[in-house]
């Protein structure tokens, strides 16, 4: 701003002129500015009469491309002066800003436009036939996995859920498999590079988690899910198959309640001819420890390929839970005793569907799920 009495220059409205301070030398810029602004003018009018996507793009080529008047003034910006420049660069920023807008707004309102004409012109007919939905169904393994819950859910068991990526400790330490011990190779299975942490290899695990959640309350849980292990595969054997581990925890809790449960269970899912017997086993976490062994539905008893030749069908584990695992669950073994078992819910689901392969069950072939 000049003042009263100082320099011999006078303010004057910037746009249009450059004042070089130090040499107070000026610069006319009028014509540039006046082209961009002719520009400005000529390219909006000229788009107000764009209808089409067509013709929006030559308009785009001629105003907004290589040769436009505002990208070749971008290019020149190097021939312009120290001084110069900052201001032509303005003015011929603002012009490509009002531009793109205005591109902007005539590209949604032809997009528009073509989308209410094409659905006034392409009426939807209802009367056409629809794509037929395919209608789901039940898998297998899950359609069993209901009828035990129901089983033992008569029986007053509740379902618990526990993790299926668990600690080292809760798969194998709290379940008296220490560290090193020979006993872990039974149940090699997955690590992760996380240490400690591997993915369950059976549903035992829950047992410590349901423990040191109903204490001091007696517990009465079935858990359920997936397990993974380091297996060859084969008609039977699987690296991710399903479990469900049961569990009774209370005082007097005993071995007959153990025999009777099971038979009870084999005699509910396969049907008041199933009979068990309880094999004398090893298990670390169960004292004593035996199989569960049904005798063969499919041969009742004589022997048959499904059997071995042996007349009876391993169901799966179970035992008098170990005084070890008791405490680790927070149970004094003086006071409580419970009892668990492990079965192999797809081994379940072959027999109880007569299905003769494990790896159906997870190969999702659509023929043979379509069957249940
Ligand atoms: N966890 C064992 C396994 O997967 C099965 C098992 C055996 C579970 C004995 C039990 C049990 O609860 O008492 O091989």
């Amino acid at each position: 701003m000049g003042k009263k009495g100082g320099t011999a220059v006078e303010p004057r409205p910037f746009i249009g002129r450059v004042f070089l301070s130090a040499e107070k030398k000026e610069v006319n810029m009028i014509d540039i500015e006046i082209d961009l602004q002719k520009e400005q003018q000529a390219a909006l009018e000229s788009l107000e009469r764009v209808e089409s996507p067509e013709a929006l793009d030559t308009w785009k080529q001629a105003h907004l491309g290589k040769s436009s008047l505002v990208m070749t003034t971008f290019g020149k910006m190097g021939s312009f002066s120290k001084v110069e420049r900052p201001q032509v660069g303005r003015a011929v920023n603002q012009v490509k800003v009002a531009l793109e807008n205005a591109y902007a707004l005539k590209e949604e309102t032809i997009r528009r436009k073509a989308l209410l004409s094409a659905m006034a012109s392409e009426k939807l007919d209802v009367t056409l036939p629809g794509y037929p939905v395919q209608r789901g169904r039940m898998h297998p393994v899950n359609l069993l996995m209901r009828e035990i819950y129901r089983i033992f859910g008569d029986m007053g068991f509740q379902v618990y859920r526990s993790p299926e990526v668990e600690t080292d400790d809760m798969n194998f330490t709290y379940l008296n498999i220490p560290p090193y011990h020979p006993a872990r190779d039974m149940w090699d299975t997955f690590y992760t590079e996380d240490e400690g942490v591997v993915l369950r290899t059976h549903t035992s695990p829950g047992q410590i988690r349901s423990m040191r959640d109903y204490y001091p309350n007696p517990v009465r849980v079935i858990l359920p899910g997936a397990c993974m292990r380091y297996e060859q595969q084969d008609q039977s054997h699987e690296i991710e198959f399903m479990q469900f581990e049961l569990l009774v925890v209370d005082k007097g809790v005993t071995f007959a309640n153990l025999k009777g449960t099971m038979d009870d269970f084999t005699k509910r899912m396969f049907g008041p001819g199933a009979h068990t017997r309880l094999r004398p086993s090893h298990f670390p976490f169960t004292e004593p420890s035996a199989e569960l062994d049904m005798a063969c539905i499919f041969c009742g008893g004589v022997g048959c390929g499904v059997c071995h030749g042996t007349g009876w069908i391993e169901l799966g584990g179970c035992g008098m839970v170990h005084p070890r695992v008791l405490k680790y669950g927070g149970y004094d073994p003086e006071v409580y005793s419970g009892f668990a078992a492990g079965v192999g819910i797809d081994r379940t689901t072959l027999l109880r569907y007569h299905i003769d392969d494990i790896r159906y069950l997870r190969n999702n072939d659509i023929r043979f799920l379509e069957q249940f």
